[in-house]
């Protein structure tokens, strides 16, 4: 049987050393010039992918030079609640690991806890809080990592400075936070989001947290973005629609792509 690695291999001529998962509304470096020229694989051209369900969310790896970098660019993730098991939400980062991919861009939509973050800001990652309720290593232990990885510095300090430098050259501002992951598909309850605030978690989200630790397991080095969408349930007197989160990501386009070409320009 050939299996999405094989397929990978034998379409892609050369080993990316960056991967970037792009989140809802902002998917759309998927489809630049740059990504035009290079070589594109829909999820359903890889055996064991299935066609993603969401609105809002591509379904494709486009393999292309990116401001002098190869990069594999991942439009579209398999969400948790969603349905799809674990080791599926993972297998971008597992396929990254064989690959040979040293770096990886988490992106995301997040609503915002910290009072002090406002809608269409981004945010680095500087950890998580894992409230998916499960692991994603669990299970026989998969590939060359460790079975118990350390998760001291998740998101790699190095990446998180040199992307708050790049914001500061573009003159934008990027907020630094702690986000909390779970599976949704609900958003959450006030009383849930006041929760997660007294927990320490400054944004909340439905995806990047298992994708970070099977990234961290295999040994690449990690980075994340959340754009804060909307601020968390029972902060602003109105009710939360996904269409808000897209529109919000959608404003936020332009910048986060500013942000991400330097960011990937002036990768070391
Ligand atoms: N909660 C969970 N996930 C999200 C949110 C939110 O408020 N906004 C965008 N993704």
């Amino acid at each position: 049987m050939t299996t999405a690695l094989q397929i990978l291999q034998s379409k892609v001529p050369y080993q990316p050393e960056l991967a970037i998962v792009l989140g809802s509304g902002l998917g759309a470096l998927a489809d630049s010039a740059e990504a035009r020229n290079g070589i594109t694989i829909p999820f359903t051209d890889l055996p064991g992918f299935p066609a993603p369900t969401v609105e809002g969310h591509g379904g494709k790896l486009v393999f292309c030079e990116f401001e002098g970098r190869k990069v594999v660019l991942q439009a579209g993730r398999f969400h948790f609640y969603e349905g799809h098991p674990m080791p599926l939400v993972v297998s971008p980062m597992r396929l990254y690991g064989r690959l040979g991919v040293k770096t990886v861009m988490l992106t995301n939509a997040a609503g915002a806890l910290n009072p002090a973050f406002g809608v269409g800001e981004l945010m680095a990652l500087t950890d998580h809080i894992n409230f998916f309720g499960t692991n994603p290593l669990i299970g026989p232990n998969v590939g060359p990592g460790p079975r118990f990885p350390d998760m001291t510095a998740i998101y790699d300090a190095g990446l998180r400075s040199h992307l708050l430098a790049c914001a500061q050259q573009l003159g934008q501002t990027v907020r630094e936070g702690v986000y909390l992951g779970l599976t949704g598909p609900s958003y959450e309850t006030p009383a849930e989001i006041r929760a997660f605030r007294l927990l320490g978690a400054d944004a909340v989200g439905m995806s990047t947290v298992p994708e970070a630790i099977v990234a961290r397991q295999e040994g690449m080095r990690v980075a994340g973005i959340s754009c804060l969408c909307n601020m968390g349930a029972g902060i602003l007197p109105q009710a939360l629609t996904h269409k808000e989160v897209l529109e919000a990501g959608a404003a936020a386009a332009g910048r986060f792509e500013a942000l991400i070409r330097a960011f990937v320009r002036g990768l070391v």
